[in-house]
């Protein structure tokens, strides 16, 4: 079994980076992957860069040319949902993309035009396993599951993700997962989306990202090692 690991940012895949054995670094299409061996698992971690496209390109490249069994998106994200707090982990049950708007011609917002499918479902066994990854995180940190939104916005406003919550019942919003999620689903490949929030979405979402990124990508981290070593 091989997994890819995808963060989008330097300090969401920071710790993997340091935590891998018998690393082997490849550049294609100007993203690195790293092959090596993590928690007795063998891995594919890259940085995807910020934004859907950024995050479309890196899953299929995984499964094309680096013959990945299984992708896991680890990182951050703004909540959504009124009970999380900064820090706590969101494991995906599906996810959407939020910022496909075609209401103009009768669509649903989010629907990929002339398609029934674009909510993307996570892998149950995937999910299951983050869940209980997530039993032994220390005891003030929740690890909810439910719906995470990606688009390519940074969400910074109160009225915004009222908007998200109303609109697609989400717990957080992001800027990869539902594009990992749309390129798994098409390639069959199982996946799940983890994160750890670090804002809440809202006008203090810039300063709350800067200060708790570090730490809600530790968190993120710390499920998706445990979820290596249990595979
Ligand atoms: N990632 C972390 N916080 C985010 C936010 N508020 N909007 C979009 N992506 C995020």
């Amino acid at each position: 079994m091989r997994i890819g690991i995808i963060g989008a940012m330097d300090e969401e895949i920071a710790l993997y980076l340091e935590a891998m054995t018998g690393t082997v670094s490849t550049e294609k299409a100007g993203i690195v992957y790293h092959e090596g061996e993590m928690e007795g698992t063998s891995v594919v971690l890259c940085k995807s860069g910020v934004g859907k496209v950024n995050a479309a390109v890196t899953t299929q490249m995984l499964i094309d040319q680096f013959k990945v069994d299984r992708i896991i998106f680890t990182g951050v994200a703004g909540a959504v949902h009124p009970d999380l707090n900064i820090g706590d982990i969101v494991v995906s049950t599906d996810c959407v993309q939020h910022d496909i708007d075609v209401t103009a011609l009768g669509f649903a917002p989010g629907q990929i035009p002339y398609t029934e499918q674009w909510v993307w479902q996570a892998d149950p066994a995937l999910r299951e396993l983050a869940i209980a990854a997530g039993k032994d995180l220390e005891d003030d940190v929740q690890v909810a599951s439910g719906r995470i939104l990606s688009g390519d916005q940074f969400v910074a406003s109160r009225e915004k993700v009222k908007w998200l919550r109303e609109q697609f019942d989400a717990h957080c919003t992001e800027m990869e997962g539902a594009a990992v999620g749309q390129v798994c689903a098409m390639n069959g490949v199982p996946f799940v989306i983890v994160r750890s929030m670090s804002d809440k979405a809202d006008g203090s979402a810039h300063v709350n990202f800067a200060e708790f990124t570090r730490l809600a990508s530790q968190r993120s981290y710390a499920i998706v090692s445990r979820m290596l070593r249990a595979m």
